[in-house]
């Protein structure tokens, strides 16, 4: 559904987003990642710059073209990525984590392409920081802080988890197991949880329109 009436209620807002995944360098060729198209932060980014808001977008790689009239940021690593949201975090109203994060990144990342001798070869993993709960932990009054969560399973309790342990005031949680929504999709479907058992479905819908829809709950939310 289209308005004619464009609404413009986040004017004067300064809304940081991130999107895409990060990717984590083992060698000069070689990297790890994730299945983020960087779809759903792009569409909040997009539909947040056309409500009004001052948007800064932080991406990792994706095949996206990024929205005009927004500042994009586009950054690799997760390193990259937090050193990026930390900086504006003081200067948002709002901060959506929209990206998909390497949980882990390679311990040493060989300077020479590794060759493949033996027929096994083991790679450690060092744990990433936690971008959203850094932000969540350091958010200034009147901050919105807000997460996403990918579950393929038992999702309204990671989901109630990750908004404590994570001090947010939203997490948006997506059901990844199913093939029709979510990872590499235009659609999606999504439940919010907030403080206060606050608890709302959004049903199947574009990404486009589920953006619309949470930036609704923002604004009904007086936020
Ligand atoms: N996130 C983050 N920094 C990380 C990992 C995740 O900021 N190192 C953010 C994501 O951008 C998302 C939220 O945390 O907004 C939840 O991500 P998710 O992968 O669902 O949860 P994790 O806390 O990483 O836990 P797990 O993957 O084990 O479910
Ligand atoms: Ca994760």
């Amino acid at each position: 559904k289209k308005c004619n009436i464009q609404k413009n209620d986040l004017e004067g807002k300064v809304i940081t987003i991130s999107a895409g995944s990060t990717i984590e360098p083992i060698d000069p060729v070689r990297y790890l990642t994730n299945h983020s198209s960087g779809k759903m932060g792009f569409e909040l980014a997009k539909v947040a710059a056309n409500r009004g808001a001052i948007v800064n977008l932080v991406s990792g790689p994706t095949k996206l073209t990024p929205p005009q009239n927004v500042n994009f940021v586009d950054i690799k690593t997760t390193t990259d990525m937090k050193d990026t949201m930390l900086n504006l975090l003081p200067k948002s109203d709002v901060v959506i984590m929209a990206a998909a994060v390497s949980d882990y990144r390679v311990k040493e990342i060989s300077n020479k392409k590794i060759k493949k001798d033996g027929e096994s070869l083991q790679l450690t993993l060092v744990q990433n920081p936690d971008i959203l709960k850094e932000l969540g932990h350091k958010k200034g009054k009147g901050q919105i802080i807000i997460g996403f969560a990918a579950e393929t399973n038992n999702l309204e309790n990671y989901a109630k988890g990750k908004l404590k342990s994570k001090n947010a005031d939203f997490i948006v949680a997506n059901d990844v197991s199913r093939k029709d929504i979510g990872f590499g999709t235009d659609e999606n479907e999504v439940i919010i949880f907030g403080q206060n058992d606050f608890k709302q479905k959004i049903s199947k819908a574009s990404k486009e329109i589920i953006a619309e829809k949470i930036f609704d709950v923002l604004s009904m939310k007086g936020e």
